[in-house]
C-alpha cells in the first residue's frame, strides 16, 4: 500500500530517489575528506614556487586543460608511457586541480624534465615546427606578456592562509623573482616542474 503511494506520486518518488543517492554519495565521499592519504602531501611534494605558480595560472588561463590531463591512471599502458599513476597526495597543492579528463594531447602530469626548455619554447610558439601532424595551437603571444610579480606575491599570501606551507622569505621574494618574466618563461617553468618530485619513481 505505502509503496503504491510512492509509485503514484512522481514528486515524492523524485525526492526519495535524491535522498537515497545523496546518502550513498556522502558515504563514499565524506571519508575521503578526512583520510591523510588523500588530504596530506606525499613526501617531497611542496607548493609551487613563485614562477611555477605564475606559469600554472597561464596554463589555466589558456585552457591547456581542455586538451591535456594531468592524471596518469593506474593501467600498465599508462605507466609505460607516462610513469607511475598519479596519487592524491601529489596534487594537494593544486588549487584548482588540473587532473582534467580530455586527452586530445598526451597527459602532462610527469612531463617535467622530459624535454629541454628550448624544445618547449619552440613547441609552444608553433607545435608543427617539431611535430608536423600536431593539432595543438601555437601560443606565440605569451612571449610578449609579462607576469605581475605583486599579484603572485598576493596569491602566495592567500594560499598560505589556506594552508600551503610557504615561508615568509619565499613570499617576500616572490615579486622580485617573477617580475619581468614573460608568461612563456613562467609556463615553461611550470611544465618543467610537473611531476618532478615523483619522476624518480619511474625507474621502479
Ligand atoms: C587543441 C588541443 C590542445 C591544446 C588546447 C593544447 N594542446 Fe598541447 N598538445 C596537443 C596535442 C595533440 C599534442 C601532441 C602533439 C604535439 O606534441 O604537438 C600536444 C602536446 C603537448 C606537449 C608535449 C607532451 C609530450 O609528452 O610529448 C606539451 C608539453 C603541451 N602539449 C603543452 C600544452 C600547453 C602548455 C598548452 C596550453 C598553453 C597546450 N598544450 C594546449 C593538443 C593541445
Amino acid at each position: 500500500m505505502k509503496h503504491e503511494t510512492i509509485e503514484k506520486n512522481t514528486g515524492l518518488m523524485g525526492v526519495l530517489i535524491a535522498l537515497v543517492i545523496s546518502v550513498a554519495g556522502f558515504a563514499e565521499i565524506v571519508p575521503l575528506m578526512f583520510q591523510a592519504q588523500t588530504t596530506q602531501p606525499m613526501e617531497g611534494i611542496e607548493p609551487f614556487p613563485a614562477l611555477q605558480l605564475a606559469g600554472r595560472d597561464v596554463y589555466v588561463k589558456e585552457g591547456c586543460y581542455n586538451c591535456h590531463s594531468q592524471m596518469v591512471r593506474p593501467f600498465v599502458s599508462e605507466s609505460l608511457r607516462y610513469g607511475p599513476p598519479v596519487e592524491a597526495g601529489e596534487t594537494v597543492y593544486g588549487r584548482p586541480f588540473q587532473w582534467g579528463s580530455k586527452r586530445t594531447g598526451p597527459d602532462l602530469a610527469r612531463v617535467g624534465g622530459r624535454y629541454t626548455d628550448e624544445w618547449h619554447l619552440a613547441h609552444l610558439i608553433n607545435p608543427r615546427d617539431l611535430v608536423p601532424e600536431s593539432n595543438m595551437p601555437g601560443y606565440p603571444w605569451l612571449l610578449d606578456k609579462y607576469v605581475d610579480g605583486e599579484l603572485v606575491e598576493r596569491k602566495m599570501r592567500t594560499l598560505k592562509w589556506l594552508g600551503h606551507p610557504y615561508s615568509d622569505a619565499q613570499i617576500d621574494e616572490a615579486a622580485s623573482v617573477t617580475e619581468g618574466a614573460s608568461e612563456m618563461e613562467a609556463l615553461i617553468a611550470y611544465l618543467q616542474y610537473l611531476g618532478l618530485a615523483n619522476n624518480g619513481r619511474r625507474q621502479q
